[in-house]
């Protein structure tokens, strides 16, 4: 197989992360979910106090900030902001609330989209995201975009929220996903939609492993 990147792009909880990270396991490559790079640059803003709609302050932030990418457990590629691992920080509801605001300044998504493409030249890759398809690797072997209806996406998120015990109700969660959709498919640069030649996947009515092995397929063809 000659195939060397894939990438899955879509809205907010259709399943990318778990689709991606399986795919990749069965392939033997890496992982890289890149709503993990906008969400530890999140992060570190809010923790140095800048406010979301600093324009200026951010894009300083982002070029003076150190990103490196490494091994984690399975097919995980762990991002290391200045050194740290955030992974159990990114999920806080501030980083929740504030993150797409930031990932539309066109200079944070410049310095993001350098680095994603920085990890995929020197790997075999499944990158899940927005705009992965479309801008960051249009030259990817095999484009998915996976889609779902927002009631499904809500409820599998509501799932998944109980299960961790957070507190929560299905109503709030549909609201903010209704929000995130919103701000990630109006935004000026790099708006979420399939690339033109992405296969669409609708995944409302599959399993996680029906949406993998439909991607396989495909991989295998190439
Ligand atoms: O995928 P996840 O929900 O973790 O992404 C968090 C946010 O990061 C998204 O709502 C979106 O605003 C932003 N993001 C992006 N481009 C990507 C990945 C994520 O703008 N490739």
């Amino acid at each position: 197989m000659n195939l060397r990147l894939i990438t899955i792009d879509g809205p907010v909880a259709v399943g990318k992360s778990s689709v991606g990270l399986m795919l990749a396991e069965r392939l033997s490559f890496q992982f890289f979910d890149t709503g993990v790079i906008y969400r530890t640059f999140t992060w570190k803003a809010l923790n140095a106090g800048l406010s979301p709609l600093d324009t200026e302050a951010l894009a300083k932030l982002a070029h003076d900030t150190a990103f490196q990418f490494v091994p984690g457990s399975g097919a995980h590629l762990v991002v290391l902001i200045d050194g740290e691992d955030t992974s159990r920080l990114i999920g806080a509801p501030e980083v929740e609330r504030n993150v797409a605001l930031i990932a539309k300044i066109p200079q944070v998504r410049e310095r993001m989209v350098s680095e994603q493409r920085r990890v995929a030249t020197e790997l075999r890759l499944v990158m899940a995201g927005r705009d992965i398809g479309t801008v960051v690797l249009p030259w990817a072997d095999l484009k998915v975009f996976l889609q779902a209806s927002v009631t499904e996406r809500a409820k599998r998120r509501y799932a998944e929220l109980n299960e961790r015990g957070v507190e929560t109700s299905y109503e709030t969660v549909l609201e903010e996903l209704e929000q995130r959709d919103r701000n990630d498919t109006t935004r000026a640069v790099s708006p979420l939609k399939p690339a033109d030649d992405a296969v669409v996947i609708d995944t409302d009515t599959l399993s996680l492993e029906e949406v993998v092995a439909r991607i396989l397929v495909l991989a295998h063809r190439q």
